[in-house]
């Protein structure tokens, strides 16, 4: 089986590939093609994943590629994370949304529509060409903001492209631990919303819902992240567990102010932290273990300012073992490569499952993955008090798509000034400027 890693040469190449290496079942993946435009960075990673596989028998083989166009025919699956200018574009988009006083993280209000707006067009090439080269693949996405990004590819590809998030699963993992129990089989999850914009409504264990057992207990509830970010007084409130990006919108005000004194802006800081590791890893003998470290230092300040915001101090180990990333890619592809079910949250077309959208909208839901692919169980539902965002937030992603598909400056800026997080029509119009000449990408906004 082969695996097509579009933007192989990214940081988290590894995580994918470790678990590659774990899976030991007849039909796994034998042959990985790193994809990406930087040579030198797939270099590097080449000798990361080399010294990762040092010593597992069977390890799959590992070529690399500058152009797609080589690495697509015979792909079963193709992953793609990239990332449309770099981390110095994400520091960017933090910079104008500072700029303006609004939030410009890569995936929430201005930060996320400019991210989109400069990747779309990227990515809609790419599900072409995946289409023609290798049109039996399947696209599974994590380039941000993952939900936008899969809905625009789902025109080209149908339900041919799955998204993927570790956030639900980390915040029910989070959420079940403090329970003492694991997640598996025996547990069901209820969660609905878009990408980074969703809530765990329920966490059946045996049939059971202990969600409730969670709720009841603020020392229970203020033991992990997502707890302490929101206050357990809040998520009692709210009778449900919100994603931690959705913290930006709960306390957008003392997030910006957090983030006027904070010394780096996310991006930032890992514009730095990125270039020593890839410095370090190039030089080194044994660059896997750079690598280890280097994400566990950047695991370790993972929303550093919310938390801050939060006054919340260092992040607890057990909040930074993820188990989502790697092992949800691997639970997708196992489920449709071996019909092996298996029930994941996961970013596809709606097609009924959540009341209030339509079938084409791309929402972030439990599904039943099989060899026909992902599908939706129907029921799921948002919360009442988060309809009115979610179906916003829904728009403005329509109109971020239709500004990229057609070059239509107009939906651009309805996307920029009906999101939720950007108050002023003025300042939309200011952003999408500073968007627009900060970002060649971008011209096709004439
Ligand atoms: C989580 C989110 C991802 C996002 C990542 C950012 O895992 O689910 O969508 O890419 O955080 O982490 P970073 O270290 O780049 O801030
Ligand atoms: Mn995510």
């Amino acid at each position: 089986m082969k695996l097509v890693m579009i933007g192989g040469g990214g940081f988290r190449t590894p995580l994918v590939h470790s678990a590659l290496l774990r899976d030991r079942e007849p039909g796994r993946v034998t042959e990985v093609a790193l994809v990406d435009v930087d040579a030198d960075r797939l270099r590097t990673m080449a000798r990361i994943l080399a010294d990762q596989a040092e010593g597992v028998p069977d390890a799959p083989t590992v070529s690399v590629h500058t152009d797609v166009e080589d690495a697509l025919p015979g792909a079963d699956f193709v992953f793609s994370a990239i990332r449309v200018a770099g981390m110095e574009g994400r520091a960017t988009d933090e910079r104008i949304g500072q700029s303006h006083g609004v939030i410009g993280q890569e995936t929430v209000g201005f930060g996320g529509i400019s991210y989109a707006l400069r990747t779309l067009p990227t990515v809609m090439e790419l599900a072409r060409t995946v289409k023609r080269l290798a049109p039996d693949a399947w696209v599974i996405n994590f380039t941000n903001p993952a939900g936008v990004v899969t809905e625009a590819m789902s025109t080209v590809l149908g339900e041919r492209v799955i998204g993927i998030c570790d956030s639900p699963i980390g915040l029910a993992r989070r959420a079940l631990g403090t329970l003492g129990v694991q997640h598996g089989p025996d547990v069901e999850l209820e969660y609905a919303g878009l990408n980074h914009l969703g809530w765990l409504t329920a966490v059946r264990v045996d049939g059971v819902d202990r969600l409730p057992e969670v709720l009841a207990d603020a020392g229970r509830i203020e033991s992990f992240e997502e707890g302490k970010l929101f206050g357990a007084e809040w998520i009692q409130a709210l009778g449900a567990l919100p994603n931690e990006y959705l913290h930006y919108y709960s306390y957008r005000r003392d997030v910006l102010q957090a983030d006027q004194y904070a010394p780096h802006t996310r991006a930032r800081y890992l514009v730095e932290q990125q270039d020593r590791f890839w410095a370090v890893a190039g030089a080194c003998e044994h660059p896997y273990r750079a690598w280890q470290d280097s994400r566990n230092e950047r695991e370790a300040s993972y929303m550093a300012t919310n938390r801050d915001s939060a006054g919340m101090g260092e992040r607890d180990v057990e909040d930074m073992t993820s188990g989502g990333y790697e092992d949800v890619a691997l639970a997708l592809m196992r489920g449709i490569a071996y019909d092996q079910r298996a029930r994941l949250i996961l970013n596809v077309r709606n097609r009924g499952a959540l009341a209030g959208l339509d079938d084409d909208a791309v929402v972030e839901i439990p599904c039943i993955v099989d060899a026909a692919g992902a599908h939706p169980i129907p029921g799921a539902r948002v919360p009442d008090f988060g309809l009115g965002t979610v179906t916003a937030v829904k728009y403005v992603e329509r109109q971020t798509i239709q500004a990229a598909l057609h070059g239509d400056r107009a939906a651009a800026l309805r996307a920029l000034a009906h999101h939720p997080l950007v108050d002023s029509v003025r300042v939309a119009r200011a952003l999408l400027e500073d968007a627009r000449s900060s970002f060649p990408h971008l011209s096709y906004l004439s």
